[in-house]
């Protein structure tokens, strides 16, 4: 019998540490995450002190994942490090260790698109959540909205066109004086106020409601944050705002989760297609989870990773590594990180996509 490879993932593109053991497609065997607790003071990750905790960390986060999949280096297979997007050196910290690594214990290396281990990291837990499948992507960096026929071939239907998703919950938070990550303090607040107490605008879905428009799938968020800037400016003037908190949170909220809902769900309309795969840690919010199933309705397929798995972990990244391992992309010593790195196999989708 052969014996399923055995991926080390590693991942440092932001603030958090992570290794991953994965064994096969889905045998988890060792996970360890260190989220970096220091941005909190600064409302935001700070990118010189992103990368000096990556130093600092780094030995004992893959030491840690080894231990608990009781393996040593010498029986890894496989090598996967996200290689970009990212700030550049918190990337190179990882990428590093990635490559001496590999070369230690004589293995091929992989550099991984953080991008496409978010979207690989529901189906390490839900053999369902695979292609064909409409595909959101909300992260602090990004926000996208695909059409996955295949893993590895990916139409790009729409993107943000200036804030990300998770960037626009941070600022949010920032401007009512919630804690970092914004997304999670926003939740929580939000859950004793009233969405509809203070209505705030929907960017670009009012506009471009056919297939073909060019707002059609795009986004933005940097509207709604200067609408949000305006009403807790009024707000203050009044002194109501400490009181009105929990109804803001809750505006803004429902505010971005339609956006995102209904512009999943011209994507499902257009290609046919009642699989949606989440991704990204804004995949973590209750509203837009509860949204997108009731918008689906009956019939519908709504995967969503678990919270662990939904913001950055080095386990995508080794599920990633072992699919483009797979098809014989694993690199050499040369491997380097990029931040702008760009997504393998997308492409633009043009005009309607195709029905599968
Ligand atoms: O994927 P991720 O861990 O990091 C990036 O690759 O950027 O995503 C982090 C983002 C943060 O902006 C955070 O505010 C957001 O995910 N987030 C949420 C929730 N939990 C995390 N946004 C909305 N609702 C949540 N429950
Ligand atoms: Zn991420």
């Amino acid at each position: 019998m052969t014996r399923e490879p055995l991926v080390l993932g590693i991942e440092t593109s932001c603030d958090e540490t992570s290794a991953a053991v994965l064994r096969g497609e889905r045998g988890l065997l060792g996970h360890v995450i260190f989220t970096q607790d220091v941005h909190r003071l600064y409302g935001g990750v700070v990118p010189e002190l992103a990368s000096r905790a990556h130093l600092r960390t780094v030995d004992d986060v893959v030491d840690g994942a080894l231990r608990e999949a009781g393996v040593g280096l010498d029986e890894i297979d496989l090598v996967a490090v996200t290689a970009g997007p990212g700030l550049i050196g918190a990337l190179l910290v990882g990428l590093a260790w990635g490559k001496a690594a590999a070369w230690a214990a004589g293995k091929p290396v992989v550099g991984v698109h953080h991008m496409e281990g978010h979207l690989f990291a529901t189906h390490l837990e839900h053999p369902g959540a695979g292609p064909p499948f409409v595909a959101l992507l909300v992260s602090g960096g990004h926000t996208m909205l695909l059409w996955v026929p295949a893993w590895g071939e990916y139409h790009l239907l729409g993107a943000t066109r200036d804030d990300a998703a998770g960037e626009a919950f941070d600022k949010a938070a920032r401007i009512l004086g919630l804690e970092y990550p914004g997304g999670p303090s926003i939740q929580r607040a939000a859950e004793s106020g009233d969405p509809k107490r203070h209505p705030l605008p929907r960017p670009l879905l009012n506009r471009g409601e056919r297939l073909g428009d060019p707002e059609y799938y795009e986004m933005s968020f940097s509207g709604l944050k200067n609408a949000l800037r305006l009403l807790v400016r009024s707000l203050e003037a009044e002194g109501r705002l400490a009181e009105e908190v929990p109804h803001v949170a809750a505006s803004f909220q429902a505010a971005v989760v339609d956006v995102l809902a209904e512009k999943t769900v011209r994507a499902v309309r257009e290609t046919g297609c009642r699989r949606v795969v989440l991704g990204g840690g804004v995949a973590n919010s209750r509203a837009l989870r509860e949204s997108l199933r009731r918008r689906l309705g009956e019939g519908g397929e709504l995967y969503a990773p678990s919270p662990r798995l939904s913001t950055d972990n080095a386990a995508m990244i080794a599920r990633a590594g072992l699919f483009r391992w797979r098809r014989g992309e694993a690199g050499g010593l040369d491997l380097n990180a990029r931040a702008d790195l760009p997504f393998p196999g997308l492409v633009r989708a043009s005009g309607a996509v195709a029905r599968r």
